[in-house]
């Protein structure tokens, strides 16, 4: 499949999917490819961490969801409601804000499900990136009926191994009822403590649900924290750390590449130029 469109999902919160989502999408940016982040949590983490929250943006997926409620001729587009081409090149994003939580018991009463993945039509970006929030409902379940590729973050805790069973059966029921064609790229092992016995014996467990395990597993770092308060994707701001060495590589595993041999924008040369750019972010 050439357009990827990928949900980070985990109904359990905390676990690293808007770190992941942000910084995956910042390097398919990197690598060269048009890329399109929806921020589809009411939280807008993603949103912060990319934008800031100087600015409350005037387009977002709330937007787009209000405009799912009234009668249309025509079919709505989500790329009418990009927020900003953000200050990494190939990067766009659709904000969200809280207000999208208002609207959760209308979009359910009047069946709109669908209107996530019928925006996404005539789609010209080569990856798009999803971001729900940590929970199984209507923004959840319309990302993963969206989606043609499905990542599964997990952090090294033991809760982790139940939720990845329970989102087993929710991939099947996704599956047969609306999305037959969801691919299950596989596990993103977070906050991994390499030398724990309680880390290793977690991994033998996940194993078990059967879902392929991606590599290398991202390490637990302060510099995480940092990157969301700094409004800078880690692997934009400090790209030589240990998570953002990780987070490439499972990036280029994703797209079964070889590192070496793919071109790429330098971090670096990207960081000073946003470092020497005016602090305002451009709203299109
Ligand atoms: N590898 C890591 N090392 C240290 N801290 C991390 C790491 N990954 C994520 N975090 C921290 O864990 C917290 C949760 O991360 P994040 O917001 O990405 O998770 P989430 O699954 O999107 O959460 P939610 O379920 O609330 O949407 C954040 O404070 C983040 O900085
Ligand atoms: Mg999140």
């Amino acid at each position: 499949m050439s357009q990827k469109i990928r949900v980070i999902y985990n109904q359990k919160g905390g676990v690293g999917k808007t770190t992941l989502a942000v910084n995956l999408a910042s390097c398919a940016a990197l690598r060269g490819k048009r890329t399109l982040l929806i921020d589809s949590d009411p939280q807008g983490n993603a949103t912060t961490y990319v934008l800031g929250s100087k600015k409350q943006p005037e387009k977002t997926l709330t937007h787009y969801y209000e405009s799912c409620l009234h009668l249309n001729i025509f079919r709505q587009s989500i790329f009418e409601y990009i927020t900003t081409q953000t200050k990494i090149p190939n990067l766009h994003i659709v904000a969200c804000n809280r207000e999208l939580e208002e609207l959760r018991t209308k979009l359910e009463n009047k069946h709109k499900i669908m209107k996530l993945k019928e925006g996404l039509k005539n789609n010209t970006y080569d990856h798009v990136y999803l971001d729900p929030p940590p929970a199984n409902d209507f923004f959840s379940l319309a990302c993963l009926i969206a989606a043609n590729e499905i990542i599964i973050p997990i952090d090294c805790d033991a809760f982790s191994i139940r939720a990845a069973h329970e989102i087993k059966n929710t991939i099947e029921e996704v599956k047969q009822d609306h999305n037959p064609h969801l691919v299950v790229k596989g596990i993103i092992v977070n906050q991994f403590q390499k030398g724990t016995k309680h880390a290793s014996s977690m991994i033998q467990d996940l194993k078990k649900v059967g879902f392929p395990i991606l590599e290398p597993f991202i390490p637990t770092s302060i510099k995480v924290r940092e990157s969301h308060s700094e409004v800078k994707p880690i692997v934009i701001g400090y790209p030589d750390h240990s998570v953002s060495q990780a987070i490439f590589g499972l990036f280029d595993s994703l797209e079964n590449k070889v590192i070496e041999n793919v071109e790429m924008i330098d971090p670096l040369i990207l960081q000073n130029n946003i470092n020497n750019s005016s602090e305002d972010i451009s709203l299109v």
